[in-house]
């Protein structure tokens, strides 16, 4: 009795290179496919950092038009500036959000104090810490008439 045995048949070179050229294919078609899924969300979730606009110096306005009010808050790049003019007349800008917990300032005019509502923070028209929780101090600004009534600020340079 003779056994006759068949064994699968085996692919052949040609066979061979075409099967790992077509898995090398699909490798690749589902690392694209997911990297075009995964990087939109990814982007999504971590935003590319903003850097600030250096402002160095802003135009505030006319000296007429800025004085209505007791003080100004005005935008100076990402910082809030509070501007006001003391009993003396002397123009001042100091940063406007408190170093305690970044409530925004105002000067009170009765009190000649620059005060923070939020938990009664008291500043003097130098920006020191005179009573309440505020840690530091607020940061100073120059501020410049020219000789047309306009109004600038500028940064401190350090
Ligand atoms: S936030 Fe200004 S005193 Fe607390």
């Amino acid at each position: 009795m003779s056994t006759i045995t068949t064994t699968p048949e085996q692919p052949t070179g040609d066979k061979l290179s075409r099967r790992r050229a077509l898995r090398n294919l699909l490798g690749i078609g589902i690392v694209g496919w997911l990297g075009s899924v995964l990087y939109p969300v990814v982007r999504y979730l971590v935003p590319p950092p903003l850097g600030e606009a250096k402002v160095s110096s802003l135009k505030v306005g006319a000296v007429s038009d800025v004085w209505e009010q007791p003080f100004r808050i005005i935008q100076f790049g990402r910082s809030p500036v509070i501007l006001f003019k003391d009993r003396q007349g002397t123009y001042r800008a100091l940063e406007a959000s408190c170093t305690h917990l970044a409530c925004i300032v105002q000067y009170k005019e009765d009190d000649n104090i620059v005060w923070c509502a939020c938990h009664n923070g008291k500043f003097d028209l130098s920006g020191k810490v005179v009573s309440g929780p505020p840690p530091e101090a607020l940061e100073p600004y120059d501020v410049n008439i020219t000789d047309s009534g306009e109004i600038w600020v500028s940064r401190r340079e350090s």
